[in-house]
């Protein structure tokens, strides 16, 4: 990479800022209240045994240097409005703001996993909620909103993958990637684990069904299609796909990053397809890593 280069992928983001235990030096405080109007509380009847008695290792330091801190370590968060974002990045680059305002709300914001249940009944219901729109769309059986991105649910769909094939005692060694599948589709199964083989498309950038005839074998965990594929192809023969894999027990694998141009016209899960992901950042416009 050129000099030119480096400075200008990283001129977006400033990461010299030290450490607070850097700027730390003994008496300084950031804040003293005045003298209080109000009685004296004994703490150690409060708290008993719980009462601290020093504040340990805890950096001493005025208010404009934490404010400072605080404000330099804010810029190092990556935001669309300082540059483009790397995720969802071949189709969406722009989200509507008013999604991220939805997703900052306090109860979404502020919630957290070890939050009691009787506490958490919103969250949990939008959970369900959009875990049934999905499954209305997709026709699949099953959902997790886990995966915070699409690479992310390719990898945590070709774990179930391999769970599948391990839970009938064998867990194969390849995957077949179309050549005209997502770049991340090769780079997920190889993180997996699998062999990818490369899977040549026909005359009309489309999966050649002689070729996968020839290829598919018990050795072949799953097909990865990507569906519109990137040469911006719909693939026209996804039934036949399916039943070549499912005939010799193999999986298919659907990329829906961009779902987008499918919605409302076909259900994956009705092709044949056994697992597939979305991209919501994509389809469904929420903030990135969703
Ligand atoms: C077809 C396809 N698959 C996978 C991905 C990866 O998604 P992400 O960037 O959210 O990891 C993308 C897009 O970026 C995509 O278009």
């Amino acid at each position: 990479m050129s000099k030119h280069m480096t400075r200008k992928a990283t001129r977006h983001v400033n990461q010299n800022e030290g450490l607070i235990f850097e700027k730390s030096s003994p008496g300084k405080a950031a804040w003293k209240l005045p003298p209080l109007d109000v009685p004296d509380v004994d703490t150690s009847k409060l708290l008993g045994s719980f009462e601290r008695k020093t504040l340990g290792n805890m950096p001493e330091v005025s208010e404009i240097e934490i404010i400072r801190h605080f404000t330099r370590l804010s810029t190092w968060n990556y935001a669309i409005d300082l540059g483009m974002y790397p995720l969802g990045s071949c189709t969406m680059k722009y989200n509507p703001r008013v999604n991220e305002v939805v997703s900052r709300l306090d109860g979404i914001a502020n919630g957290h996993p070890y939050q009691p249940e009787k506490i958490s009944q919103g969250a949990l219901r939008i959970i369900k909620t959009l875990s049934d729109c999905l499954l209305e769309i997709t026709g699949m059986d099953a959902i997790t909103l886990q995966p915070a991105a699409g690479a992310h649910g390719e990898f945590t769909g070709l774990l179930m993958v391999r769970a599948h094939h391990e839970s009938k005692g064998t867990a194969r060694k390849k995957i077949l990637i179309p050549d005209s599948a997502h770049g991340t589709n090769p780079a997920t199964a190889a993180m997996v684990g699998y062999a990818v083989e490369n899977l040549k498309s026909n005359s009309k950038g489309m999966v050649e069904i002689a070729a996968l005839q020839s290829q598919m074998n018990e050795d072949v965990a799953a097909l990865m299609l990507t569906n519109p594929n990137t040469l911006g192809i719909f693939e026209q023969e996804i039934h036949k796909v399916a039943d070549i894999l499912h005939a010799k027990g193999g999986l298919l694998y659907m990329d829906g990053a961009n779902m987008n141009a499918l919605v409302g016209k076909v259900r994956p899960g009705e092709l044949g397809v056994d697992v597939m992901h979305l991209n919501l950042h994509k389809t469904f416009s929420t903030p990135h890593g969703g």
